[in-house]
């Protein structure tokens, strides 16, 4: 089931409502039907609960409603650990079970797959659990509004005031503290367990770890060239180059290119750039058939240009690791008459929140 879509809304408060609760949307919200067939979308519920909604907006397909109350409550529901919950904007799923939160995601990337990227039987392995459910974050970043030192709420008014964040590392949180005793303008500030870190990191470490794995597994025997796009540090380059003659990574923002070059081993090179500008020319000097891309790119997804060069070149094979199923989905469909989509792999790098990250391994088609 997608989100709610922007629409014009009739904003107001119903009377209380009974429905049952049937899927989880994209972004957290639980899915029913009012009694007069609209879709109606309500936070912190659950599949397979009876709830009393009230509707707050309405279109003529679907409303969005507050919970009232949960009459027949599910199993797997969970008493959330953090005071914050349901207020702040952060974790949507705190009341779930965390292997509940796992099919929750595994669902989601296949119906995205299935409905976005027009793949009929979307191969999904289960998601890939965090070790750690809470203080897996190794950053995080607050914001100062007036007296308030936090994250922004859930209604969109303003922040929360957090002492203590429940997903944050033990070390960003004592970061978080000493912030607090300082004196600084309004504005946002992002603390870090890993100081010396440039540009972006990824912010589960352990789960980091297990998808790093499973990229190294995914490319079976190596051999040819490896091409890392938007590479970052070379968090994946780095420790795959020995598994192919060549790498090369590529990345636009400075400070993570000499970073990834200050620890580089002889096959391994950073070009500094636009993926969709510099791919081209890497590509022209290796030899595809036995070539290997990582995508790794921000949310929005990859430029057009960069699929057009994957589909007049094709390569190996094509890992492409995403924070975002909606676009995933889209490129995929956009490789299709090329690749084929042989695996994808939910990995739960932020459990409790709406987020998941999926490596998807695609082949070319035969
Ligand atoms: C999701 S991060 C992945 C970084 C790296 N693979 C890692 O795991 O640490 C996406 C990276 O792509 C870079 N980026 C975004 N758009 C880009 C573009 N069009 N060309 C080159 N790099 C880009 C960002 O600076 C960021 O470092």
């Amino acid at each position: 089931m997608a989100s709610p879509p922007a629409g014009t809304y009739r904003r107001w408060v119903t009377e209380p409502e009974t429905i049952d609760i049937t899927d989880i949307a994209f972004g957290g919200k639980a899915v029913g039907r009012l009694a007069d067939g609209r879709v109606c979308f309500v936070p912190d519920a659950l599949p397979s609960e009876r709830v009393r909604v009230r509707v707050v907006r309405e279109t003529k397909r679907f409303v969005e409603a507050q919970l009232d109350r949960v009459s027949e409550a599910s199993p797997r529901r969970v008493k959330p650990p953090c005071p914050y919950f349901g207020k702040c904007g952060g974790c949507s799923y705190q009341h779930a079970a965390h292997d509940l939160q796992l099919e929750i995601k595994t669902n989601q990337v296949r119906e995205v797959l299935r409905r976005l990227g027009g793949i009929e039987a979307p191969p999904v392995q289960p998601a890939v659990a965090s070790p750690l459910p809470y203080g897996y974050r190794n950053r995080i970043t607050v914001h100062r509004i007036g007296g308030r030192i936090g994250f922004h709420r859930r209604d969109g008014a303003g922040l929360v005031d957090i002492e203590v964040c429940l997903l944050a590392s033990d070390a960003v949180n004592a970061g978080l503290m000493e912030l607090r005793r300082e004196r600084w303008r309004e504005g946002a500030r992002t603390l870090r367990e890993h100081n010396e870190r440039f540009g972006f990191h990824q912010t589960n470490d352990a789960v980091a770890a297990l998808l790093l794995d499973a990229v190294e597994n995914a490319c079976g025997d190596g051999g040819g060239s490896l091409i890392d796009a938007y590479c970052g540090d070379g968090f994946f380059a780095n420790r795959l180059a020995a598994k192919f003659e060549r790498a090369t990574g590529i990345e636009w923002n400075e400070r993570s290119v000499a970073q990834a070059r200050t620890r580089a081993a002889a096959n391994e090179s950073y070009i500094e750039g636009d993926v969709s500008e510099r791919l081209g020319e890497v590509l022209a000097g290796i030899d595809p058939a036995r070539a290997t891309v990582i995508l790794d790119p921000p949310s929005q997804g990859v430029d057009a240009r960069v699929l057009d060069l994957l589909t007049a070149n094709r390569v190996a094979r094509i890992l492409y690791v995403s924070c975002n199923p909606a676009t995933l989905a889209r490129d995929i469909k956009g490789l299709s008459g090329t690749y084929r989509l042989a695996a994808a792999t939910p990995f739960d790098m932020f459990p409790q929140t709406a987020e998941v990250e999926v490596l998807a391994e695609l082949a070319p088609v035969s």
